[in-house]
């Protein structure tokens, strides 16, 4: 086997340009975060786009910008803002996010943006064929790309291709209304192994190929003239041993070593000691029910008001595809909602939310994760959900309580969290009681087998199944077609 080519729409770095000098910022998102540690342990070769357009980039610093990505293992798809317009903005996150996460509504359906997906893709393609030997394994990911792999395949049918979507793929009835249905199938059917977070997902795929494209599956193999690609799940994990070394890290910080948020959240608990803080963090995005979050809390205070000053709700909220109209949306229903909330019910010495909109460096995440003694995650349709576990992983004397919303992928593997439906604000309220509530005792039961869980099948065990999965598909390939 020859070296690893992983290939995603985001980078592990998003580069910035300021007065000539490059800087790489850690990208925000599940993929990115979770398959930093895989890439960061192997030689793979990452190839992406730098976050900057092409007219972002003046010439004389375009050797800068490739030795910057190179420093990171990253080679760059260079992309115009035409593109960017068309294909990221437009068909990526106004046609398949929406519809891929079940808001229908929100779907548009323009066949411009679907074009510039197509030439965006096939640029993507063409960057891995210049780079690939036959003996390379590919690695594609998600659904900005999910044209690449037929498009390699078709030139390099040797080539061993793997795709993971790191989204939900929707029922039949949802995706069969998008226009170019089976063109995404068969792009996606260039890949040797397709991977999802869930069976569900899978099973949805499945049915999808075998409706629209009439092919034979058996079991999870489909067969497609002299080939057979397997579809599998493989719930993606964190990189466990980063997040529970750090939390360990952080409660030894002393007094010069805290930073300013880990201070503060010091001084809140010596204060009001009998307080709770509950955490959620996000990106920006309707998917992850923030607006819902923020009424289900508002519903608790008003049927609990003895539980007014005794609770504090932390909404951590990333920018996020912020040229959206969606999104641009949510960001004002949201900043109306904390500020009509916090208007209804501060008092003097209490606000009842605090409000963050910003991406936060590691050591914040860590503080916030270490000093939260309810994680309150509630999003509406989520592939997969990994602050949920990057929750659980830093809390090293057990304690704390997660709130999870069953519409996460990684509510599957997280039944001894509280389980809850975003859409049941009774639920939510008397999941808040139980949480507040619940004994130290009983806390530390449920979240020792999550640890264990998560320990076990962490980031590393996931790309290391998925890689086993696809060369043994490989060579199952290769039998079929001797016979
Ligand atoms: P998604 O991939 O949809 O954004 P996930 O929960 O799977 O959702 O992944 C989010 C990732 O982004 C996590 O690894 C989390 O640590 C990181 N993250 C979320 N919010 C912030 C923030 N404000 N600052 C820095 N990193 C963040
Ligand atoms: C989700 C998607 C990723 C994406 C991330 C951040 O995790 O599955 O593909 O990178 O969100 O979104 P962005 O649009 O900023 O890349």
């Amino acid at each position: 086997m020859g070296k690893t080519i992983i290939i995603s729409n985001r980078l592990p770095v998003q580069l910035q340009i300021d007065n000539d000098e490059i800087t790489a910022i850690p990208s925000v998102g599940g993929l990115a975060t979770g398959m930093k540690s895989v890439h960061s342990g192997s030689d793979s070769l990452w190839i992406g786009w730098s976050g900057l357009t092409e007219e972002e980039i003046p010439k004389e610093l375009d050797p800068k910008i490739d030795k910057a990505l190179k420093d990171n293992g990253c080679s760059k798809v260079s992309l115009t803002s035409e593109e960017i317009d068309g294909f990221y903005y437009g068909f990526s996150n106004r046609t398949i996010w929406p519809l891929f996460h079940y808001f229908l509504e929100y779907a548009e359906f323009e066949t411009d943006s679907w074009n510039t997906y197509k030439a965006v893709n096939q640029k993507f393609a063409n960057a891995i064929l210049e780079k690939a030997d036959d003996d390379d394994v590919i690695w594609v990911h998600d659904y900005q790309l999910m044209l690449v792999p037929e498009m390699v395949k078709e030139k390099r049918p040797n080539t061993s291709i793997g795709f993971f979507l790191h989204i939900p793929f929707p029922s039949y009835e949802i995706f069969r209304t998008l226009p170019w249905r089976k063109e995404i199938l068969r792009g996606l059917l260039g890949s040797d192994l397709i991977g999802f977070h869930t069976y569900d997902y899978e099973r949805h795929f499945l049915s999808s190929v075998r409706r629209l494209l009439g092919l034979e599956v058996s079991f999870n193999e489909i067969h497609l003239e002299e080939r057979v690609i397997k579809v599998d799940s493989f719930p993606m994990g964190i990189d466990y041993k980063k997040f529970s070394d750090a939390a360990s890290k952080h409660e030894k910080n002393t007094a010069d070593k805290q930073s300013e948020l880990q201070r503060r959240l010091n001084i809140h608990k010596e204060s009001t000691p009998d307080a709770k803080l509950i955490l959620s963090i996000d990106r920006l995005d309707y998917s992850k029910g923030i607006a819902k979050r923020l009424n289900a809390f508002e519903y608790f205070l008003n049927k609990h008001p003895e539980y007014k000053e005794k609770v504090r709700l932390i909404i951590l909220a990333v920018p996020s595809r912020s040229n959206v109209p969606q999104y641009q949306l949510l960001k004002k229903e949201i900043d109306e909602l904390v500020g009509r909330i916090n208007g209804e019910f501060a008092t003097v010495s209490w606000t009842p939310i605090w409000y963050f909109y910003r991406s936060m460096p590691f050591e914040n995440l860590i503080d916030l994760y270490t000093s939260s003694d309810i994680a309150l995650l509630t999003p509406i349709r989520d592939g997969m959900n990994l602050v949920a576990k990057e929750y659980i992983a830093t809390r090293t004397d057990k304690t704390g309580v997660l709130i999870l919303s069953e519409m996460a992928g990684s509510a599957n593997e997280m039944n001894e969290s509280l389980l809850i439906n975003p859409n049941n604000f009774d639920q939510i309220s008397d999941a808040l009681i139980q949480a507040i509530h619940m004994p130290k005792e009983e806390q530390i039961a449920r979240n020792s087998i999550l640890q264990k869980r998560l320990e076990r099948y962490n980031v590393e065990k996931w790309a290391n199944d998925f890689m086993k999965s696809l060369l043994e598909q490989r060579e199952t390939t290769q039998k079929f077609i001797s016979k």
